[in-house]
């Protein structure tokens, strides 16, 4: 875990020093509401919110310029609730089937895809009062988090500063292993071996491998190549897999030192997925029929059912 924060921290320091952004920021020209906080901009803004919806407008053109995955014009705590709850889906791009990313200002001031009348920012607010964003079982957001977000797309979503940077895309880190150790032992039978590899595709292809009903791997980023031993625990504490099949029967799966789970037995298709370590979880949000979690969760994220969506990298714990 502490090798994937001191990268966030280099994607971040790169990013902020991006021209672009900044000058998006400065041709907002929101005054004194831009330039503090939130906090202090979300209590002026709801006493003149009739003002609000215009300049936003108006500085939606040149937010629409930014490139990287971070970008300033969020305010600290809407940044932070995205960057918390909801950037693991609504990245850039997306993974499948989820319409629009959630990482900068100018994402949220696109009309939305299922409601077209109404901003992606401001469509979240309904979505995450319904309970409905995130989907179940994630976590969503507290009612103060909720409410200090609401106070934002009320004053009309100003453009502000927030001088730490915006959320930054789960997905966007480089090739690298973590853990700085890897599997040596070849095609020797363990529960530790190749980790990041298809276990079952390479057990069912002969030789004495145990078959599996679902096999993976959990990695603490997103693009980890094979070999590379991934992880057991998070900063939340020890890692689980469970695996809820389409009856509604859940295994709760052990994950290992190198972060290899498995299950010797047959598992009811289609079937969900999660990686969760206490309170803290990542889910796929669509069921799936292989259980070779690492044939589509490669070192770039990929696909080994035809027609299926390709998943965007590793298992990653949360
Ligand atoms: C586990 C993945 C996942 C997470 C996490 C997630 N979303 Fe979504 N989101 C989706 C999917 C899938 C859709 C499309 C289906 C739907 O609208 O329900 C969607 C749709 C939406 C839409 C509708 C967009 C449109 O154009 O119609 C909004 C708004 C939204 N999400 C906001 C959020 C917010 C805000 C958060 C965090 C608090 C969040 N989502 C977290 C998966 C996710
Ligand atoms: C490239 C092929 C290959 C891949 C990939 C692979 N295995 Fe294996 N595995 C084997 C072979 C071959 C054996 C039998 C070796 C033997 O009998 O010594 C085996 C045996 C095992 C055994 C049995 C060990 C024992 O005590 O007898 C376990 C457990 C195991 N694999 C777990 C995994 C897991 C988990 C993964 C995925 C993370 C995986 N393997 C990926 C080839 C592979
Ligand atoms: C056929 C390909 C495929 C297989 C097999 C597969 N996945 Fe996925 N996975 C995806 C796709 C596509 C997504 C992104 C869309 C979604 O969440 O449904 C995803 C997303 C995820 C996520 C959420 C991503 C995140 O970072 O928040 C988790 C967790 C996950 N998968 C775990 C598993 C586990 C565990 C297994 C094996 C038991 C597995 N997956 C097998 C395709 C696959």
């Amino acid at each position: 875990m502490r090798n994937a924060l001191l990268l966030v921290t280099s994607v971040l320091t790169i990013a902020t020093g991006c021209g672009s952004a900044s000058t998006a920021l400065e041709n907002g020209g929101m005054g004194s509401a831009g330039a503090s906080t939130f906090s202090g901009a979300g209590a002026a803004g709801l006493g003149t919110s009739g003002a609000g919806p215009g300049s936003a407008g108006a500085n939606s053109g040149s937010a629409g310029t930014g490139s990287g995955s971070v970008e300033q014009g969020l305010p600290c705590e809407v940044g932070a609730l995205l960057q918390k709850y909801c950037v693991t889906c609504h990245s850039n791009p997306p993974i499948a089937g989820v319409p629009h990313a959630l990482l900068t200002y100018a994402n949220l001031q696109i009309m939305a895809s299922s409601v077209p009348t109404s901003k992606v920012g401001a469509l979240a607010v309904m979505r995450m009062a319904d309970g409905t964003m995130p989907p179940k079982p994630l976590p969503g957001p507290t009612a103060a988090e909720q409410a200090t977000y609401k106070a934002w797309v009320d004053a009309g979503m100003p453009m502000t500063a927030c001088g730490t940077g915006g959320p930054v895309d789960p997905y966007a880190t480089p090739v690298q292993c973590s853990s700085g150790a890897t599997w040596k032992g070849g095609d020797r039978g363990s529960p530790l071996m190749h980790p990041g590899g298809a276990c079952i595709s390479c057990h069912s292809s002969g030789g004495d491998g145990p078959i599996y009903g679902v096999a993976g791997t959990v990695f603490p980023s997103a693009h980890e190549p094979n070999d590379c031993n991934g992880a057991s625990t998070a900063s939340a504490g020890a890692l689980s897999v469970v695996i809820t099949e389409a009856n509604g029967t859940k295994h709760t799966l052990p994950v290992n030192s190198v972060g290899n789970f498995f299950y010797e037995g047959t598992i009811g298709k289609p079937y969900l997925a999660e990686v969760s370590a206490g309170m803290a979880v990542r889910a796929m949000v669509h069921s799936q029929s292989s259980g070779d979690c690492n044939g589509c969760h490669t070192v770039s994220g990929g696909t080994n059912t035809p027609g299926a969506d390709p998943a965007p990298g590793r298992i990653m714990a949360p």
